[in-house]
């Protein structure tokens, strides 16, 4: 295509909406970057030794009070996820030095506690609310003040909760409605320490008072009614900070931290994430043969409520060598292949395992007998309904589940089917959780995007593949749909790409706008080809016999053909999301455009049949029409369609050919279906 006309042809991301029929594809806009689909085999045994990232609370407060230490701390293990890094960024503008050297070790000097400095821009906390809630409660008890703003999602959130606590020690919150971002928080230089009851048990609350709290006189308490979170705390006693624990009225706890600590640099390992620890860990559980080990993993009780869980599922997992890291306790697993059985798991174990749900259904899936995650009303305000998405995921892949008000019930049978397709709504953990359910099911699971993945757990995919998981790019899934006019393929198509879930693309719409827009502008049919825009693809007469014939024309010329190809080429391997793969009709699809299409279909019918449908197609549209003269137009098109010199029609030598001289269109479709499976399946 010659460079300088390459902006008018219809790219996938500009004409998307307007040929695309099938209306779960067509929401989303294709400018975005490509998805990432990914295929999980079944595995032979997992075998092996690796860390998984270090913990992400623990990262954002190794951070924060590195920053106020005083002298040198150094940090290993740290998560680099971009939440981690706005938190780094953050403590960079308010004074401290915070470096990350080649071998990956963090090393900050901090600035004593007291000490930060106003930072000169506004603080981008991204996608973190820890971030940003963490922060704010740093900022309050400085003498400045800081503005924070963050992500589309994290504007939305509201920062009532942390704001009121703040406001009590003497700082001012000016905010959006509803108390969300971009807010600033003014500092106070007189801060008065405070006792506060939590109204609802958050550890982002409590953590900010805390912070807030060190550099205030005398002792701030916070009261909880029921265990949160404790990474702070025991950061805190581990910089030197003292903090008291006791038990609280509710069965939470009482929180003391006495103000103004001498903090000083530490060395820190953060513990590897226990919550990314779960997906090798099921991994390992549910492929037979499995001997996996995860070194340095945090067992934190607040933290370890799956572990406990699979413990009384039956499950072989070993703590070895437990130990102290950074104030936090850890522990080498060791996690062979078990039989697992079903379990309750009563609600208050909900706060302790609260993202471990989705990957705790896999292993119920797997288990022999019913278990009840009972109390999960939070896992429907995630990054998605991870309720919904587990359910419906886990029911398509073969396996017995029920939601029952807050419950989620899967009813295990040892080894589900698998052998589907998941849409993940950019869902980490819905991701994560499907894959591993594929290296154990029957049949190959697959994801229609794995690029979120890397938000809590950047390198899963290598390091599953190094235990020895077949975990690989999926391909798009394309079928190349051919055949002479009126055959009946645009329906076939149609109907198939819905039912798959697959982009579909009407080729012949494309030759057809293209010689009408001749014909309407009297331009050359290059030149036309070369102009189109996707309102010519909206044109209302397009779908007209003169419409057939004019594109039939126009398909003839070689440098028009040539002009059109990229665009169709580029629509299979990019199918908008979230297909993952495309349905393309036309006369060439299998033989020029698509010539490595895994299914290719050739769709034919007497000259007689397909007049016939034509004919009655034509007068139910209230168009005149007589039947002779339409056979006749017909057969002409097909002529100049199989002789001319490019791309003649004619069918792919592995394509299967269907006759639908006899067949109604249910049993087309019927007929298609079966060559589709079949053919993935092979
Ligand atoms: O499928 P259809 O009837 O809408 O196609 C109209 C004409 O466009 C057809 O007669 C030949 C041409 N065409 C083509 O040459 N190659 C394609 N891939 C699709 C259509």
């Amino acid at each position: 295509m010659p460079e300088g006309h390459k902006g008018h042809l219809p790219r996938p991301a500009r004409c998307v909406k307007s040929i695309i029929t099938n209306p779960t594809t067509a929401r989303l806009d294709m400018s975005e970057k490509s998805p990432l689909p990914l295929t999980s085999h079944m595995a032979k045994g997992l075998q092996g030794s690796a860390r998984v990232p270090g913990d992400k609370s623990v990262s954002h407060r190794a951070l924060m009070l590195g920053a106020l230490a005083v002298g040198e701390t150094t940090v290993e293990g740290l998560l680099e996820g971009e939440d981690v890094l706005a938190t780094a960024n953050a403590m960079r503008a308010m004074g401290a030095t915070v470096e990350r050297r080649e071998n990956g070790v963090w090393h900050l000097w901090g600035r004593g506690v007291g000490g930060l400095s106003e930072p000169e821009t506004v603080l981008d906390m991204g996608n973190a609310g820890t971030g940003m809630r963490l922060v704010m409660g740093l900022v309050a008890s400085h003498p400045f003040t800081a503005f924070f703003t963050g992500d589309a999602s994290l504007c939305k959130r509201p920062m009532r909760r942390v704001a009121e606590p703040l406001e009590r020690m003497g700082a001012r919150i000016v905010a959006r409605s509803g108390v969300r971002p971009p807010l600033a928080v003014v500092g106070t230089d007189a801060p008065l320490p405070i006792v506060f009851e939590l109204p609802v048990a958050s550890a982002q609350v409590k953590s900010a008072i805390l912070l807030a709290g060190l550099n205030t006189p005398g002792t701030t308490t916070v009261i909880e009614p029921e265990p949160t979170r404790d990474h702070s705390e025991r950061m805190l006693k581990h910089f030197g900070a003292r903090v008291d624990v006791g038990p609280g009225p509710k069965g939470g706890r009482i929180v003391t931290l006495h103000g103004f600590p001498e903090l000083t640099g530490r060395q820190l390992v953060v513990p590897a994430d226990p919550s990314s620890a779960a997906f090798p860990t099921i991994a390992a559980l549910i492929v037979p043969d499995s001997e996996v080990t995860l070194p340095e993993v945090g067992t934190n009780p607040l933290r370890f409520g799956l572990y406990e869980t699979l413990k009384e599922m039956g499950a072989d997992i070993l703590l070895r060598n437990p130990r102290e890291l950074s104030g936090e306790p850890v522990a080498d697993l060791v996690i062979r292949s078990s039989r697992l059985k079903g379990v309750v798991v009563p609600p208050e174990r909900a706060p302790s395992m609260i993202d471990e749900y989705p990957i705790l259904a896999v292993a119920a899936a797997f288990a022999e007998g019913t278990t009840r995650m009972q109390g999960l009303r939070e896992l429907k305000v995630k990054e998605s309904d991870r309720l919904a998405a587990m359910a419906e995921g886990l029911a398509k892949a073969g396996v017995a589940v029920e939601v029952e008000g807050d419950d989620l019930i899967v009813h295990g049978k040892g080894r589900p089917k698998g052998g589907v397709l998941i849409e993940t709504n950019l869902d980490h953990r819905i991701a994560m959780s499907f894959l591993v359910l594929g290296l154990g099911s029957e049949q190959p699971m697959r994801i229609d995007d794995s690029r979120a993945i890397a938000t809590s757990f950047t390198g899963f995919v290598e390091l599953m593949q190094g235990l020895g998981a077949r975990i690989e790019a999926s391909s798009p899934l394309i079928i190349a749909i051919d055949g002479p006019a009126a055959a009946g393929k645009g329906t076939l198509a149609r109907r198939i790409a819905a039912h798959l879930n697959l982009a579909y693309l009407d080729t012949g719409l494309i030759y057809r706008a293209v010689g009408m827009k001749a014909q309407r502008e009297g331009l050359e049919p290059v030149k036309a080809a070369q102009m189109l825009t996707p309102d010519d693809l909206k044109a209302p007469d397009l779908r007209s016999e003169e419409g057939g014939q004019a594109a039939s024309k126009v398909a003839s010329i070689p440098a028009v053909r040539a002009e059109l190809l990229e665009f169709q080429r580029r629509f299979a391997a990019h199918p908008p999301p979230p297909a993952v793969g495309a349905v393309l009709d036309g006369r060439d699809i299998g033989t020029v455009v698509c010539p490595n299409a895994k299914i290719k279909l050739f769709i034919t019918a007497s000259d007689e049949a397909r007049a016939g449908r034509r004919h009655k197609e034509l007068l139910e549209r209230g168009e005149s029409s007589i039947y002779a003269r339409v056979l006749e137009e017909m057969q002409a098109r097909d002529e100049r369609d199989r002789n001319r010199s490019v791309a003649p029609l004619v069918p792919a030598p592995d394509a299967v050919v269907l006759d639908t001289t006899l067949l109604t269109a249910d049993a087309a479709f019927e007929a298609a279906l079966r060559i589709i499976a079949d053919r993935t399946h092979a």
